[in-house]
């Protein structure tokens, strides 16, 4: 076999097991219920994401038989192009397929998946099709940063062995913004280029010009941020967008989501239960959205950087005077570098446990603990090219870009060029921010 199908074979098999690592701690009945419209039940997360590669083999494997079509109903999520589907809201309201039909499905597709992998590289169309199975990778990775979790087991906490506050200083002039050839290391020999991924909308690589700016160490803290909310951050339309004005009011925001107050005091709820926020201060703060970190920002004087000014802060290193994969380099992240999916603490981590995952400029913690708002709107970058159809390219209007992975986001699925996006009232995901200023 071909090193190329070897390592997409590997991959494939981690992926795929992971997703039942996940869900294995659940009960039957946790498989089937929604627990928000938003949310998907998770039996439908594992019947989606093997429905994914069923689409794979539809088109590209000769005399494919499809399972059932009722599968194919119930389990495509928004692809016009695969025919109808469930509205997203009611995925909960159905107890079939089961979910042992839905392990059955998987399995066939896991088998069906095993034979073709190892049958392409002999064909012309072989990149092609190497770079569609590891979307359908990348796409359950998606996933697995969207299941509900109980009762996992929970690694200890690392601890902050330094302190790290205030903002760096990092230089303007033109940058690379995106992923690309040329000087980015680990640039893949061709024919291996499906193994080395990034989506279509984190290219192509384009210059932009910044101007000389400032930005925070770490993400912001939960201390920091209860400072603006005692400070009346919740209660001064000063501070805030019209439509973030408008969501306060309406829904009564007063704190993060999963915040709640228990005789005066705030506490947050994770996926480990209820703890204090004043045992918590020195963490980053999570499940805000745009709003209120537009909010916070400004009452402290600042505001959210760009995605351009998060990527140089996060990738670049004058010293050698190129980008890196990641802020401490080209290294793949590990335990020490940054708090990912595998390190198994199902939170976010201390502000200053992870000092050697910092950047060229000292920024911390940019990879992993919170996905990071930035004021950019997520849009197409000069001369994008759509690579898969209805992934990237149907979501250009009306969403932010976030940057940088959180505690739920496997490791072998993050990068500095990575770019998420969200509706700027969304606080449901692993999302908090740090700021910047202008100099
Ligand atoms: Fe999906």
């Amino acid at each position: 076999m071909k090193t190329s199908t070897i390592s997409m074979m590997k991959l494939y098999q981690t992926v795929r097991a992971r997703t039942l690592e996940i869900v294995a701690p659940l009960e039957i009945e946790d498989y089937v219920i929604q627990t928000a419209e938003f949310m998907s039940p998770p039996r439908w997360h594992i019947g989606h994401t093997s429905w994914f590669f069923e689409t794979v083999l539809q088109k590209f494997q000769t005399g494919y038989r499809t399972y059932s079509e009722d599968f194919l109903f119930y389990f495509n999520s928004y692809y016009e192009g695969f025919g109808p589907r469930m509205a997203r809201p009611k995925r909960g309201t159905r107890s079939r397929p089961t979910v042992k039909e839905t392990l059955r499905y998987r399995a066939h597709i896991d088998e069906q998946m095993s034979r073709f992998i190892e049958s392409v590289s002999d064909r012309d169309d072989a990149e092609t099709i190497f770079s569609i199975v590891r979307l359908g990778l990348e796409h359950e990775m998606q996933h697995q940063e969207l299941c509900d979790q109980f009762d996992a087991a929970i690694a200890v906490a690392p601890v902050s062995v330094e302190s790290v506050s205030g903002m760096v200083e990092v230089e303007g002039g033109l940058f690379e913004l995106g992923y690309g050839a040329g000087r980015d290391a680990g640039e893949p020999p061709a024919g291996m280029r499906a193994l080395h991924f990034a989506f279509d909308n984190e290219k192509p690589q384009h210059k932009v010009f910044l101007h000389d700016y400032l930005i925070d160490r770490a993400p912001v803290s939960n201390g920091e941020y209860l400072e603006f909310m005692n400070a009346g951050g919740y209660q001064d339309f000063r501070w805030w967008h019209s439509a973030g004005w408008e969501k306060v009011n309406q829904e009564h925001w007063q704190a993060p989501l999963y915040w709640e107050q228990r005789d005066g005091e705030w506490m947050i709820r994770e996926f480990a239960g209820l703890h204090f926020a004043k045992d918590k201060l020195n963490e980053p703060v999570s499940h805000v959205s745009f709003l209120e970190a537009s909010a916070y920002a400004k009452w402290a004087g600042k505001r959210l950087p760009t995605e351009a000014e998060w990527e140089k802060a996060a990738s670049f290193n004058p010293a050698l005077d190129s980008k890196q994969a990641f802020p401490w380099g080209n290294a793949a992240p590990d335990a020490i570098h940054g708090n990912l999916f595998e390190n198994r603490l199902w939170s976010v981590a201390p502000i200053g446990s992870f000092s050697e995952g910092k950047s060229a400029y000292g920024c911390q913690q940019m990879i992993g603990d919170v996905w990071e708002w930035t004021t950019s709107d997520y849009v197409p970058y000069p001369g994008f090219k759509s690579e898969f159809d209805e992934y990237n390219d149907k979501w250009f209007v009306g969403q932010k870009v976030l940057r940088g992975g959180s505690f739920a986001t496997p490791r072998a699925h993050i990068r500095t060029t990575y770019r998420n996006f969200f509706y700027p009232h969304e606080r449901w995901m692993i999302a908090g921010f740090r700021c910047a200023k202008d100099l």
